[in-house]
């Protein structure tokens, strides 16, 4: 078995089995509650961009018999087929395994695939066709391994708190740059034939104590996982927003998470599921679970859940809260048969809609193991066959990677030493510029910090084909200019690295990193979550002594976030800092074009650098806070994270959110509004049509017997069949046997038309279609003032006005290439969302009467233009 998939079945308890640690003992808290939400929404035949795939769809569902709708909602079992989750098949008409497969940065646990830029780096380019281009490419790879859902990209976590474990996989902590990251990644990958998943949904914003299971591993003794408890009026401006965003783009499937809301679990909480996802956002696509995030039967599929994965109760266990138990769950009467249609519909719908048929490339290759030969059905060691066909889908997706990442790359501070024009004697420093002597994929999952960080660790990487490491790299370019070149690839060699970085003529560059990953690795004491702010390794004593020593001294950073620069970033030593984000396989080709100029840089912070930790409010929850149950993480900061944090405090900060350098200088001015002749808000109004149902089914349960003579049992194998027509024995469930009224909440099973929310979209998801209005264009002059050309990226913010609003709020942005001398027009937009608040009297977005100002600026606080909206 390859590293990385023994990691992944270990989970939780990769830590030796400990002892649990005492938890705080206080007493039971009153905890936020979730109201119901019922009935599940149905699919709507005319929503807008589905109703073509809606048409295929009903076809192909009305065929179905009730075992085939539920194979297609139901996992296979963890390592029962190739990929990392697959559902049933449907043989009869020809349907093949769906798989869902990891990453967002690319394929994992694959080969002769890319490794890309994280979602962080690439949303700091502000770049809307490169966040394009990366999610098109992404989805190609996936198409060309068989793939047919891509997990990613990611909305949640945002980032409320900086030491987020995987904040790098999202885009950024302000919901209108990740909303824009996620539609622009969601219809690359679409387009290019892969299903997209949105995830994590939603509050999904730590590692900590996400699984019960891990957290034991850990040694905390708790019966469930935390709950984020997140007030409405939350919800909806920040952590809701980018989904918003993804579901107008037409993503095709979002992942619930592992952490609860308000107490009720991600994948069956009906009030985001139901309520938020699938009747305000019109959500037409499915949800599956997080693996192993499905913690009940019937009670997920009527909150909501489409697709259970991987398929088994937990790993391995060979049972599964659906299969088995959904099919019988319909024939007696507690799940409604509309409900699995309509998860079956959703399911095809999606299919149809991104590749317009149930054609698909076979499944090349095997997330078990790189072994050309083994079985298919991994965990059953069965149908041993070629698994693993090595087909190369990189096409030339290097180029593009080098790209993104040095057009993600954020200049912070340049006192003059930049670009480097054929130095004389380079010193490279630093553990993080070399290569890990175990090779790039030397760590199961990425789960180490050794040599050059070029993602963070987790479910959410993908295999480096190569690794162009900094120092390699930067030698290259020094013998092409004929430079003299060193470099100490450890941060332990002080007197060495002394000796070198005194020598005359020298230009020292210091490569300093911290790392972050998903909670089932813990790496250096840091459980997925970072423990601190500070560099790993001794990367600040590092930057400190090669400062000390050398007058010439540029700082690299590789991070996934923010990390504390207070102690040094003003050394007048320290001549440059350049933040490299988590770059992917071309890391030193894209620092190598940013230092020398070839890429003048333009992108900047997706996120503040603040002087201390506590400018930044809200923290990750280290210690269980509830006794044995649910630790309580409560989202009092409301919308003030990050910039808006600082903003509201009046922090100083190092680098604040927006900001970044370039090697030529811009000028602003002239800034222009038009109002747009957009009408009144009107509510949507109407019912939806009565859930419909398609084909159907018999009610012997003796036609769900597993049919024997057709095929073999398949070890640990989640089916949709009957091991006997006994309904309890089959559900080997001790309370088999309670009704819908016993144990659904009323309203569950309904399935009469149901009227529309007046904050949804009708027919258009996303919400109420008037939402997306353009309300105001605001346009204003860019100079390049200096005399190369270079990019720069104009940010258009708004201050609501109200007391409980964010000083400013991001709402536009553009990336625009300009000549020196010349003069470029920046065009921003504002809609009607971006204008309102969300209120929770009216349940509906209203522009409030408070004085709206935009400003143009070049950062969150180099605001050089702004206009009164009148
Ligand atoms: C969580 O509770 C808060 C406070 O009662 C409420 O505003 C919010 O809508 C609830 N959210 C969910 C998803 O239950
Ligand atoms: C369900 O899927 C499995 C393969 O995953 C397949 O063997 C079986 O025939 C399918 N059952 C039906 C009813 O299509
Ligand atoms: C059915 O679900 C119950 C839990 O609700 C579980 O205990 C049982 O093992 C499942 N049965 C099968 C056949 O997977
Ligand atoms: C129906 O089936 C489901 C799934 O096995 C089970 O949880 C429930 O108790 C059953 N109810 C009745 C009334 O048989
Ligand atoms: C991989 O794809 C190639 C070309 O599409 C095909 O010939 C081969 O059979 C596939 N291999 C597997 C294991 O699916
Ligand atoms: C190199 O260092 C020497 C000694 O400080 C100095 O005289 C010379 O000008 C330097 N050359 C360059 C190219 O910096
Ligand atoms: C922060 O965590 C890193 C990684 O575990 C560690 O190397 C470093 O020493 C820690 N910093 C402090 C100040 O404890
Ligand atoms: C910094 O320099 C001091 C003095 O030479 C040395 O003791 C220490 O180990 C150095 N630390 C690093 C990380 O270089
Ligand atoms: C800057 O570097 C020089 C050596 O070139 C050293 O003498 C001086 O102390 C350093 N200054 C600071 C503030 O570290
Ligand atoms: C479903 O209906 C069709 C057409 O009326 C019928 O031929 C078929 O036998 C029915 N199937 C089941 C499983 O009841
Ligand atoms: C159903 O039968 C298969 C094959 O005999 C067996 O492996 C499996 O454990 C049985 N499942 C249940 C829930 O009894």
């Amino acid at each position: 078995m390859k590293a990385s998939a023994l990691s992944c079945l270990l989970g939780g308890t990769l830590v030796a089995a400990a002892t649990f640690n005492p938890v705080d003992k206080i007493h039971k808290r009153d905890v936020a509650k979730s109201d119901p939400y019922y009935p599940s929404p149905w699919m709507n035949p005319e929503a807008d961009g589905w109703a073509e795939a809606y048409i295929q769809a009903k076809d192909f569902v009305s065929q179905l018999t009730l075992a085939e709708k539920v194979n297609l909602t139901t996992g296979v079992g963890w390592q029962g087929e190739q990929c990392v989750g697959q559902v049933g098949a449907i043989p009869r008409l020809g349907l093949r395994s769906l798989c869902m497969h990891d990453a967002p940065i690319g394929v994992r646990g694959s080969d002769y695939n890319s490794a890309f830029p994280s979602g962080q780096t690439t949303a700091a380019t502000w770049d809307r066709v490169l966040m394009y281009r990366r999610g098109f490419a992404m989805g190609s790879e996936a198409k060309g391994k068989g793939i047919t859902v891509l997990l990613g990209p990611v909305a949640g976590p945002i980032g409320r708190s900086p030491e987020g474990g995987r904040n790098w996989e999202g885009f950024s902590v302000d919901p209108v740059l990740t909303g824009i990251g996620m539609a622009q990644t969601v219809s690359g990958m679409q387009d290019a034939g892969t299903i997209a998943c949105a995830k994590h949904f939603v509050g999904n914003e730590q590692e900590n104590f996400r699984q019960t299971g891990e957290s034991h591993g850990y040694g905390y003794d708790i019966a469930e996982s935390l709950s984020s408890n997140i007030d409405d009026k939350t919800m909806h401006e920040l952590y809701l927003w980018p989904f918003a965003d993804a579901i107008r783009a037409g993503v095709g499937s979002i992942m619930c998470s592992y952490t609860q809301v308000n107490n009720s679990y991600g994948c069956q909480n009906s009030k985001l599921l139901n309520n938020l996802l699938k009747d305000e956002l019109g959500f037409q696509g499915f949800v599956m679970s997080d693996w192993q995030a499905q913690h009940t039967g019937a009670a997920s599929a009527v909150a909501g859940l489409d697709m259970s994965m991987p398929g088994d109760t937990e790993f391995n266990t060979g049972l599964s809260y659906w299969g088995t138990n959904l099919t019988l769950a319909v024939l007696n009467g507690t799940v409604p048969a509309y409900r699995v249609d309509d998860m079956a519909l959703r399911i095809m719908a999606a299919l149809f809609k991104v590749r317009g048929t149930i054609d698909m490339d076979p499944i090349n290759f095997s997330f078990w193991t790189s072994d050309t030969y083994g079985p298919v059905h991994w965990v059953a060691q069965e149908g041993y066959q070629e698994i693993n066909s090595h087909v190369d889908v990189r096409e030339d997706h290097g180029s593009l990677i080098r790209e993104i990442a040095a057009k993600g790359t954020v200049l912070l501070k340049n006192t003059g030493s930049l670009p480097l024009k054929k130095p004389k004697f380079i010193a490279v420093i630093g553990e993080d510029a070399g290569s890990n002597p175990n090779g790039p994929n030397g760590c199961s999952d990425h789960g180490c910090d050794d040599g050059t960080l070029g993602m963070g660790w987790g479910s959410g990487t993908a295999t480096f084909p190569y690794l162009v490491s900094p120092d390699s790299a930067l030698q290259a370019r020094a013998i092409q200019d004929g430079s003299r070149y060193e470099s100490v690839l450890t941060n332990y060699a002080p007197d060495k690295t002394k000796a070198l970085v005194s020598q005359a003529n020298v230009t020292a560059i210091v490569f300093v990193n911290a790392d972050s990953g998903e909670g089932y690795i813990n790496v250096d004491g840091n459980m997925g979550d970072r423990k601190n702010l500070t560099l790993w390794k001794n990367g600040d004593d590092l930057v400190k002594n090669v400062s000390s020593w050398c007058d010439n001294t540029i700082v690299v950073l590789h991070t996934p976030g923010p990390v504390l620069l207070t102690e040094w970033y003003d050394n007048p030593n320290i001549t440059a800092i350049l933040w490299a984000g988590m770059p992917g396989q071309e890391s030193g080709n894209s620092i190598a074009d940013v230092l020398y100029g070839n890429v003048n840089p333009a992108a900047r912070s997706p996120f503040t650098w603040g002087k201390t930790r506590e400018d930044y409010g809200a923290d990750i929850l280290y210690k269980p806070n509830n006794g044995g149950d649910a630790p309580q993480v409560d989202f009092t900061e409301g919308v003030f994270i990050d910039y808006r944090q600082f903003d509201k405090a009046g922090a100083e900060v190092l680098y604040e959110f927006g900001y970044g350098l370039s090697y030529t200088t811009f000028e602003y001015s002239n800034i222009k509004v038009e109002k747009s002749g957009a009408g009144k808000y009107t509510p949507t109004v109407g019912k939806t049509d009565a859930a419909p149902t398609f084909g159907n089914y018999s009610e012997d349960l003796s036609d769900y017997l597993f049919p024997k003579d057709e095929f073999p049992y398949i070890y640990q194998y989640i089916y949709p069949y009957l091991n006997t027509t006994d309904a309890k024995k089959a559900s080997a469930d001790p309370h088999y046997g309670q009704t819908a009224e016993e144990f659904l909440p009323p309203h569950a099973t309904d399935s009469d038309a149901q009227p529309y929310l007046r904050s949804s979209g009708g027919n258009s998801p996303g919400g109420n279609r008037q939402l997306y209005d353009i309300m105001y264009t605001i346009t204003a002059d860019i100079t390049n003032t200096g005399s190369i050309v270079g990019e720069e990226v104009p940010q258009l913010y708004l201050s609501l006005g109200g007391p409980d609003d964010p000083k400013v709020v991001l709402r536009d942005f553009d990336r625009l290439r300009i000549d020196p001398g010349q003069t470029t027009q920046f065009t921003a937009r504002l809609t009607r969302r971006d204008l309102s608040n969300w209120d929770t009297e009216a349940q509906d977005w209203v522009i409030s009467d408070h004085k709206k100002i935009a400003y143009v600026g070049r950062s969150s606080r180099k605001l050089d233009l702004q206009i009164e909206l009148a």
